[in-house]
């Protein structure tokens, strides 16, 4: 693998890291929720039709599908943003990926683009079109979404389990990597989570609805959260695979995301609970404790993600410091520097191993700088942490330069906080 040298961006504000995982997290909860919405939405118009009954429609034209096509083109623009991101923060890494995967995430760009063109016209057409178009309009916008799921849901499943990736360098293999079943599983029953709260959310808010009326809907929305049931299980898979590549140490995420996936179980159960007895629909209360549930496991599902597969970190190939394995063999290898003893040098020689090693995801100054974070450590606790960065923080790469690189690095530091710039 043959990676050129690229310019570090730096952010004194933020660690660039978190601008690019929040926009990773905007962007994977509206496309959630377009494509759970698409499903949603789906489920009443076929109801509508089975029972004849036109409020499930009226329902989907006014609250449901503004919203999901909202979400879409929300989708559409924070995925360009988040690429945009990974290609500021971290080019190497959206160089290789854009080589191996770039038809696979032109062709899912193109195809929420299509959904979006159905959705729209769905949705201005929703009155007065015969039900042949409205579903073909409808299904159209949920293969556009749903194809574009599955197309970034492979690359993000190629960065968790890039093994057999790596063996053969075939871009396929990258793709339908051992991760993918688990974590497409969990993304759409995700999905229909957000949808079942935003449409519960739509059914609280609707004017001119009767107690009857409001049942009615919200007993279709639960359908939807039935399925939820299976979550425990693909988080399972998910952790399985994981773990299994980072060796045998427990992930950091399988309590978030067990404790996550166990309120799945809960969620589901008690909408087949209300399902059965018959006459009730959940209060306002819940749906609001619902909404907290739903989104916070969601938001802490994709921290996980990217926490786990930092989209500069691919297995064996890439660290996240943006060093193949070999070169930092390389780095390690090299002849120690020769130290002029002219102490000025050597902070340069610093700030230089700070950029290359660390600024992608500490900025030299501020919160996030490697001076706030380590302000009460002195010397020897310097030496002795940095030297094992990766069992600090277990998103950190291990420290990739020489001995007398790291005692460059710490000179730079202790000359930093001593005021220096
Ligand atoms: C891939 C991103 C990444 C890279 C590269 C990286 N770090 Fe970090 N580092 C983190 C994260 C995430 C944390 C968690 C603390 C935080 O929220 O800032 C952290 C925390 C730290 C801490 C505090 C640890 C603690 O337990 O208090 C130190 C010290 C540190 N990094 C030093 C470094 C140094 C030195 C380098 C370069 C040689 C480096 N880091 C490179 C992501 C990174």
């Amino acid at each position: 693998m043959d990676l050129p040298q690229l310019p570090v961006f730096e952010t004194e504000l933020l660690r660039p890291q978190t601008l690019l995982s929040s926009l990773a997290i905007l962007h994977a909860l509206a496309a959630q929720l377009a494509v759970g919405g698409g499903i949603l939405a789906a489920l009443f118009e076929v109801r509508g039709e089975r029972w004849g009954e036109p409020l499930l429609r009226e329902f989907v034209h006014r609250a449901l599908a503004p919203l999901i096509l909202i979400a879409a083109v929300l989708a559409l623009v924070s995925g360009v943003g988040a690429w945009l991101a990974t290609s500021l923060v971290a080019p190497r890494a959206s160089l290789l990926l854009g080589r191996e995967f770039i038809w696979l995430l032109g062709a899912a760009g193109c195809s929420v683009a299509f959904g979006v063109v159905c959705g729209a016209a769905y949705l201005s057409r929703a009155r007065t079109a015969p039900a042949r178009r409205r579903w073909l309009l409808l299904g159209g916008f949920i293969l556009g979404t749903g194809l574009a799921l599955l197309g970034v849901e492979g690359v993000l499943a190629f960065r968790l389990s890039p093994e057999e990736w790596v063996r053969t360098g075939d871009a396929w293999d990258g793709v339908l990597g051992a991760a993918l079943a688990p974590s497409l599983a969990r993304r759409v029953l995700s999905s229909l989570a957000l949808a079942a709260v935003a449409g519960l959310i739509g059914v609280e808010r609707m004017q001119g609805l009767d107690e009857s009326d409001r049942r009615l809907l919200a007993r279709t929305i639960l359908v939807v959260l039935v399925p939820l049931a299976l979550m425990p299980m693909a988080t399972i898979g998910l952790l399985g695979v994981v773990t299994e590549a980072d060796g045998p140490a427990p992930s950091p995420w399988a309590l978030p995301l067990g404790l996550a996936a166990l309120g799945s179980l809960l969620v589901a159960g008690g909408a087949l609970a209300l399902l059965v007895r018959g006459r009730s629909r959940p209060g306002r209360s819940i749906v609001v404790g619902l909404a907290a549930l739903v989104v916070g496991s969601a938001v802490i599902a994709e921290r996980a993600r990217e926490t786990l597969a930092l989209p500069y970190d691919i297995r064996g190939v890439l660290y996240a410091n943006g060093l193949t394995p070999e070169e930092v063999d390389l780095r390690r290898a090299a002849r120690p520097r020769p130290r002029e003893g002219v102490a000025r040098e050597e902070i340069q020689r610093g700030r230089q191993v700070h950029r290359e090693l660390c600024a992608r995801c500490h900025a030299s100054r501020g919160r996030s700088s490697i001076q706030e974070l380590t302000r009460s450590w002195d010397r020897e606790m310097l030496i002795g942490n940095l030297a094992k960065l990766h069992r600090l923080q277990p998103s950190m790469p291990p420290f990739a330069g020489s001995d007398p690189e790291l005692e460059e690095l710490v000179a730079w530091l202790l000359w930093t906080r001593d005021g220096g710039r």
